[in-house]
């Protein structure tokens, strides 16, 4: 590990996002101590920017702290406050209330409430301006995800000599649904504010195309990926996240893990087929999905609790939002009909964990599980299929993966399911749970292949590089 340039000097790479890669917490002794963010833009972004020394500003996890800005391994870290009703309002409220329901598909109802668009201007501005005073002369801001949409615009008035880059993590939302946001104008010209908006997918680029010329008043190109505010021109394109895989086939590749990775086994006592799902535990996700699926396969007695045993890892998300504690409810509820039913003493067919593992603990899960089931109801990209197959150094385990997550498509050997329909899902996870051996192998290595060629540093490359921006290798080498 480096030392990253004190604070106070300006940076020549921003990062800025919501959330810091680390979040403060309150221990019970009343003292804090910094914990990994959860949700796999962190796990994307972090490795990068840390590679490449750059600043990262954003906001601590926790409302009303005022934490000065701090380095740690390579990484300078410049703290946003925001109070508790900004949390309510803008985090809570227009981020997780309104934005997050509206651009996935509205699987749940979005609320529109005058009062969190305020709330999310103010913020917006708030760290626009915590990134102007970090950012050197000349150098590149990467403005991230549906939080800071109102930023790149913002940043532009306040700073024009900066090279800004946008990139959304999340869906970009059919044209008909964006249009019901009242302030959508004011989104879109927030966005039009940088030199390079980045989607996980075409549909993202060419359903933001529309926006912006139809409603943003932008002129096209002859290029689809090029449009013009005035005499500036703002690119787009599709630049698909990852993960920083081989890291992850080495640890995977570790005695410590292989190890744990058949005492899990041994623990679970020898189940046949072991059956994971990992997920922020998000109503986006489709946990409901699954467990039906599994459910349904147990009382047609296809398969018993001795074939296949079921581990839910869910990291506790949003939970003061009502979407989250509703279905919260719910996927218990699930859990604790299907062991009333199914389960034996010392053991239960589905092994719920409401937890945040450490990575080794997790990588030791995506290895011990023959079958993973990634359902998502509507996904930007989905890291944790990828995570899955770059844990699988050994080409088994067969991964069934949701055709409304970003990564089906890339990940196409994967067994792919429309999530909203029961029997397709449970069709395909007996049929996961019954492949042979050799074709499991053949989809794995392809997987494989797709996901250690196309990782996070090629990702953040490719953007880098859109935005013009001369991009140092790891090694920090230009
Ligand atoms: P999202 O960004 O919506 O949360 P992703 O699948 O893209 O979804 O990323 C989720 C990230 O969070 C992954 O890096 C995954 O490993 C991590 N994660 C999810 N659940 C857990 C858990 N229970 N313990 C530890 N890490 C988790
Ligand atoms: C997704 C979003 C991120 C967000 C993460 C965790 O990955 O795209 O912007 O940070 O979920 O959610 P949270 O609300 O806890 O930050």
């Amino acid at each position: 590990s480096t030392e990253s340039a004190p604070e106070n000097t300006p940076s020549d790479l921003v990062v800025v996002a919501n959330r810091l890669p680390v979040d403060l917490e309150t221990l019970e002794d009343g003292g804090t101590r910094w914990k990994r963010s959860p949700g796999g833009l962190v796990t994307a972004l972090e490795p990068t920017l840390r590679a490449r020394e750059g600043a990262w500003v954003g906001w601590p996890g926790v409302p009303d702290v005022d934490v000065d800005p701090f380095s740690e391994d390579g990484l300078s870290l410049h703290p946003v406050r925001l109070s508790a009703e900004e949390v309510t309002d803008y985090y809570e409220g227009f981020s997780n209330g309104t934005l997050w329901p509206l651009y996935h598909d509205v699987v749940a109802t979005p609320a529109f409430h005058r009062h969190w668009w305020r709330a999310y201007v103010r913020v917006n501005e708030r760290f626009a301006e915590a990134t102007a005073a970090v950012a050197a002369q000349g150098g590149t801001v990467w403005v991230q995800d549906y939080q800071l949409q109102l930023v790149p615009g913002k940043l532009r008035e306040l700073r024009p000599d900066l090279k800004i880059g946008f990139f959304l993590h999340i869906p970009f939302p059919p044209v008909e649904l964006f249009r019901q946001l009242p302030w959508r104008t004011r989104i879109m010209e927030g966005l039009l504010g940088a030199d390079l908006v980045g989607f996980h997918t075409d549909g993202g680029v060419r359903n933001f195309h529309w926006l912006a010329t139809e409603l943003a008043g932008a002129t096209p190109d002859r290029d689809p990926e090029i449009v013009h505010v005035g005499d500036r021109p703002v690119r787009l394109g599709a630049f698909p996240i990852s993960i920083d895989s081989s890291t992850l086939d080495t640890l995977a590749r570790t005695d410590t893990v292989v190890k744990r990775a058949a005492e899990i086994r041994t623990e679970l006592g020898n189940p046949c087929r072991i059956i994971l799902g990992v997920d922020r535990l998000d109503y986006t996700k489709g946990i409901d999905v699954r467990l039906r699926a599994y459910h349904e396969l147990l009382e047609e007695e296809r398969i018993s609790v001795d074939d296949a045993v079921v581990i839910q890892l869910a990291t506790p998300s949003r939970e003061r939002v009502d979407h989250y504690r509703q279905m919260r409810d719910d996927i218990e509820l699930s859990v604790g009909r299907i062991n009333g039913e199914y389960a034996r003493v010392g053991h239960p067919a589905v092994h719920y964990l409401h937890q945040s593992l450490p990575r080794e603990e997790l990588a030791a899960f995506y290895l011990a599980a023959d079958v993973m089931l990634v359902t998502p109801l509507r996904d930007g990209m989905n890291l944790v299929a990828k995570e899955y197959v770059a844990c699988r150094p050994d080409e088994r385990g067969v991964l069934v993966l949701s055709e409304f997550a970003g990564a089906a498509n890339e990940l196409t050997s994967a067994l792919l399911v429309n999530p909203h329909d029961t029997d397709g899902v449970k069709e395909a996870l007996y049929a996961a749970l019954t492949m042979n051996d050799e074709e499991a192998g053949k989809r794995m290595r392809t997987l494989r292949r797709q996901v250690l060629d196309h990782d996070v540093d090629r990702w953040a490359r490719s953007f880098l590089e859109a935005l013009g921006v001369d991009v140092p290798d790891e090694q920090g080498q230009a």
